[in-house]
This record gives structure tokens, sequence and C-alpha cells, in this order.
């Protein structure tokens, strides 16, 4: 399966032009006008590959090419299209188009599975409070909680309706998928420090985020003696370091990305402060047991300055191992196409660590550019995307022909 490297280049090149004209970098946050018409674009390009488009009750965006025996269960590939704050233009674009593209490529070619190319709804974090959205649907991790959760526009359920989901008629997960894969950009240093083009990834990280709340009281920031103050701020500031001390030793990370301060002025005593905290490992035992003591010492940082706090917990997805025969796998494509089969773990998280719930799963990297990512800069050459694309077609090709 050979990919069209300037078709794939002109396809990137064009998603790339779908972004909020006032928000830094790439971005293209879901739920926004400049998402829905990317979609309505890359809806076009599935067509155009000869695949039957829809957008299912968790709002993701699917085409599909039907397989020669209906009787089997599907193949799929995915990735997303939405960007953080800021982001760049390869993180999760990189899966959908390449997934497209062998579509494209296979156009001809019948396959005994049915093969299923979905774009994922909101894979990065939400103002629900939560990722991975529309493959936690597929998952049937989607719960009625989280459905009712707010955003200042309107509910999580309302979000999903609106870019063409059904939110009522989520059902249970969705048991008819053998395998699901995902080409992705590594985001990290070691493809490239090696001077490699492809990985294989042996493993996803957990994650477990928190959103903390302390309310001290707002004061004059000139009359109010340091020691009269209830300051919310300062006691958030205890809270973002704490957490950094607490992964110093390098059994994973843990990050304050986002913090909100009232009311946010110069001479005003900080009233109110809400962090968005997270941490990652890929090792169970210690995400479990630092996502306790975290949630312990930010609870006794607030107590010790009497502020009133509310340490909510808004969501924990376990470390994923991918299987070695997956692996083992997805080397031999790799291996085949003359190429070292380097395997590495993956500290972000990706629609795989849902899709994992129901379905073995297996991910190939490319390399990031100084191993930046969910920045500007974000860069992957396009003829490793396109040789990525080629790992990726290939592993269908010798899935489908493999799989009972
Ligand atoms: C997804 O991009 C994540 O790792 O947060
Ligand atoms: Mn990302
Ligand atoms: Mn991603």
């Amino acid at each position: 399966m050979t990919p069209n490297a300037d078709r794939l280049g002109a396809d990137w090149q064009t998603l790339s032009t779908f972004r909020h004209p006032s928000l830094p970098g790439w971005t293209r946050r879901p739920f926004t006008a400049p998402y829905a018409a990317a979609r309505a674009w890359l809806a076009e390009r599935m067509r155009e590959a000869g695949l039957s488009v829809s957008v299912d009750a968790g709002g993701n965006l699917i085409g599909i090419k039907r397989g020669r025996d209906p009787s089997l269960s599907r193949i799929m590939l995915g990735s997303h299209t939405d960007t953080v704050v800021g982001g760049g233009r390869f993180d999760g674009m990189v899966g959908v188009l390449a997934a497209i593209e062998v579509a494209r490529c296979l156009r001809e070619q019948p396959l005994r599975h049915t093969l299923e190319i979905v774009d994922f709804l909101a894979e990065e974090p939400t103002d629900f409070g939560i990722s991975t959205i529309g493959s936690r649907a597929i998952a049937g991790a989607l719960t009625s909680e989280m459905l009712a959760r707010r955003s200042a526009e309107g509910t999580l359920a309302e979000a999903i309706a609106s870019v063409g989901g059904q939110p009522d008629r989520l059902g249970a997960a969705r048991s008819d998928i053998a395998h699901y894969l995902e080409l992705h950009i590594e985001q990290g240093p070691v493809l490239e420090s090696e001077g490699l083009h492809l990985g294989i990834v042996t493993g996803i990280t957990g994650i477990a985020r928190f959103r903390i709340t302390l309310r001290g009281r707002p004061d004059h920031a000139g009359t109010m003696p340091m020691a009269m103050r209830r300051d919310a701020l300062a006691g958030g500031s205890s809270i973002v370091l704490a957490l950094e001390e607490l992964w110093r030793d390098g059994a994973g990370v843990g990050t304050v990305g986002r913090v909100r301060v009232e009311p946010n002025a110069t001479n005003v005593v900080p009233g109110e402060v809400e962090l968005w905290a997270e941490m990652r490992s890929t090792d169970p035992a210690t995400l479990r047991e630092r996502a306790n003591a975290f949630a312990d010492t930010a609870e006794r940082i607030g107590r010790d300055r009497e502020l009133h706090m509310e340490v909510q917990p808004l969501s924990y997805e376990s470390p994923v191992p991918i299987a070695d025969e997956m692996q083992a796998a997805l080397a031999a494509v790799v291996e085949a196409l003359g190429h070292q089969p380097r395997r590495l773990p993956s500290y972000a998280g990706h629609d795989a660590n849902q899709m994992a719930k129901i379905a073995p799963v297996g991910m190939l990297f490319v390399p990031s550019r100084a191993g930046r990512s969910h920045c500007p800069e974000e860069w992957t050459d396009l003829a490793d995307v396109a040789l990525g694309t080629q790992a990726l077609g290939e592993a269908v090709l010798r899935l489908d022909a493999s799989l009972g």
C-alpha cells in the first residue's frame, strides 16, 4: 500500500486552515464554528474516499467501508481533530488524515472486515472536565453524571447534540470492534533523538484530573494586614508547588495547567481560585497512591490557611498496557518497511485509552521535532506522516487477512 504523500500533504494544509481567528496557534476547539467547518470538510473527504459517512450517537464522525464478510467484527482506525488552545497542526489530525488516506488507497481493494474511520469528538480536555468524549461514548464510558455536566454554554448532552450526536440514544459499549489502531505524533523527543521514524507504543499513561476550588476573602490589598488575610491564590500556589514536589522523583508527572483567579485585580487580595490539576503515570499503583496523596495534601493546605476548599475528582483513567501480540504485529510491519521497530510508552493520553476498554488497541508513533507538542511549533515531517500512513495501511491489510 503506497500512500500519496502529495495528496496527504494537501489535506493537511487545508485542515490547518480551519482554526479560531483570534486564539493563538492553530486552535480548533470542539463545539465551535471552525470545528464544525473542519468536520464538514472531512466528511466530504471521507465520501470522496468511497466511505459512507454518518455521525454516531456520541457525536463521532464515522466513515465506513463495508467488508465482504458481514459476520466479522470491524477494524477501526481513528484519532481527533480538536486541539488545545494554542495547539499545533499534527496532534490528532495526522491520525484522522492518515486513516482517510488508507481508505483512499484501499478503495478498489475489497477487505474481509468492515473498516471504520473515526474522527472522535473532543479528545482534548473540555470545560466539562473530561476529555476523549467521543471515544468514551463508543466505549460505553460516558455516564449520565458526565452528560449533565455544565459549561458556560450548557450541558455536555446539549453540546453532543449540537454536533449531530444523540446523547439520549447512547447505547452500551460497542462490541463489534475486532481491533482499534491509531497513528499519532510522538509528542516527545525519543524518536527524533535516536534518528528513528516509526515507534510502537508499549502502553499509554493513566491520567487523574482534579478541579480544586479555594475560597478565601477578597480584601483591600493595602489595608488588610498580612496576618489577617485569607488569600486564596497564596493557598493555591502552595498546592501547585506541592504537586510539583510530589512528582519530583520522576515516577510520573503532575501539572496545574489552568487557573482562574477572582476578582483578578492588582489591589485586591484574591478571594477565589480554581485550579485544574492533572497527574500521569504508566504505573497503576503509583497513580492511585499519588492521586490520593495529592487530594489529602490540597485539603491540608486549605485547612491550614482557613480557606473553604472543594477538591473535585474530574476523571481517572488507568494506564493502558498494549498487548505483546499487537506490539509484535506492528513491529513486523515496521521491519518489513525497512525500519527499526523502536518500542516506547506514551505519556500523552489518546482515544486509544477509551477504546482499550472494548477492543485490543495498537498505536504507531511518528517523530515530533524537538519533542514539542501542544504548542504552535509542533512539527512532524510530512514524509514521516506518509511513512506512518503506509505502516497503518499495511497493518490493516495484515489484520484483515489474519483475523477470524
Ligand atoms: C492529550 O493530548 C493529552 O495527553 O492530554
Ligand atoms: Mn493533545
Ligand atoms: Mn492527540
